[in-house]
C-alpha cells in the first residue's frame, strides 16, 4: 500500500459539509457552517473555541447524539445516513466513547458500578466487567473510591470516573468535552496526562474541546472554531 492510501484508510472519523442552526423565537444561531473534519486513527485532535462558538455541538455530531441539518458523517466509512436506527445505537455503544461536559454519572449508582454497566449494556460478563472497571481505576489512581456514589466524590474524582467509563468498551474514537473543565490547573494537568496516555495506550483518535490552550499543545493537531468555522493551526 502507497502512502497516500494508508493516510486515507486511517482515517476512523469524518464529517462532510456539517451545518446546524438554532432558532430560539426570532432568533437563528448558524453554530455549524459546512464545516468538514477528519480524524485518523491514533491521532489527538483539541478542539478550542470560545464559549459559545459550537465545541459541543460539534461533538455531539461527531458522536451520533445529535442529528446535523445537513452534512454527511462517516464511522469507519460507514454513512450516518445510512445506518439503520440499530446501527446507529450499535456504534454509539461500541465504537464512540462519550465524555460530556457535565459529566452525567449515575448518581444512586457507586463509581465501579457507572463503569461496568456500560459494559454489560454491550454484553460483557460480569467478571470481566468488573476486572476491566478496576484495572482502569487503578490506573486513574481512584481504587480506593470504586464504591463511593458520586456525590461522596469530588468533582475531579467525578470527572476521572467518567473518562473510566468512556473508556471502558475500548471505542476507537474518543469524544471528550472539556474532560478537565472545572478542575484546578495542577489537577487538570494531572488527569490531561492520564487520559492521553490511556488513550495513546488504545491507539484511540481523539477529539476533545477545552478552554486550555496549555493542555490543547500536548495533542497532534489544534483546530478552532469561530463563526461556524473551523480553523487548523
Ligand atoms: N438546543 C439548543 N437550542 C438553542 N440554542 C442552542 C442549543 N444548543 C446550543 N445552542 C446554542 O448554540 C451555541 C453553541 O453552543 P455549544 O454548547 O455548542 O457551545 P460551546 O462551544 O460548547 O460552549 P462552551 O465553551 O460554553 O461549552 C450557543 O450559542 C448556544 O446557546
Ligand atoms: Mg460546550
Amino acid at each position: 500500500m502507497n502512502n497516500i492510501q494508508e493516510k486515507q484508510t486511517d482515517i476512523i472519523l469524518s464529517l462532510d459539509n456539517i451545518s446546524r442552526t438554532f432558532i430560539q423565537g426570532d432568533n437563528s444561531i448558524k453554530v455549524l457552517d459546512k464545516v468538514n473534519l477528519f480524524v485518523r486513527r491514533g491521532e489527538i485532535v483539541s478542539l478550542i473555541g470560545s464559549s459559545g462558538s459550537g465545541k459541543s455541538s460539534l461533538l455531539h455530531i461527531a458522536g451520533l447524539l445529535e442529528v446535523p441539518d445537513s452534512g454527511e458523517i462517516r464511522i469507519n466509512d460507514i454513512k450516518f445516513s445510512q445506518m439503520s436506527e440499530k446501527q446507529r445505537t450499535i456504534s454509539r455503544r461500541n465504537s464512540i466513547g462519550f465524555i460530556y461536559q457535565f459529566h452525567h454519572l449515575l448518581s444512586d449508582f457507586s463509581a465501579i458500578d457507572n463503569i461496568t454497566i456500560p459494559m454489560l449494556i454491550a454484553g460483557h460478563q460480569k467478571s470481566y466487567a468488573i476486572n476491566k472497571a478496576e484495572e482502569l481505576l487503578n490506573k486513574l489512581e481512584l481504587l480506593n473510591r470504586k464504591n463511593h456514589l458520586p456525590s461522596q466524590m469530588s468533582g475531579g474524582e467525578q470527572q476521572r470516573i467518567s473518562i473510566a467509563r468512556a473508556l471502558a468498551n475500548s471505542p476507537n474514537i474518543l469524544l471528550a468535552d472539556e474532560p478537565t473543565g472545572n478542575l484546578d490547573a495542577k489537577t487538570a494537568d494531572i488527569v490531561f496526562n492520564q487520559f492521553l496516555s490511556l488513550a495513546k495506550d488504545e491507539n484511540m483518535a481523539v477529539i476533545l474541546a477545552t478552554h486550555n490552550i496549555k493542555l490543547s499543545e500536548k495533542s497532534d493537531r489544534v483546530i478552532s472554531l469561530k463563526n461556524g468555522s473551523l480553523i487548523e493551526d
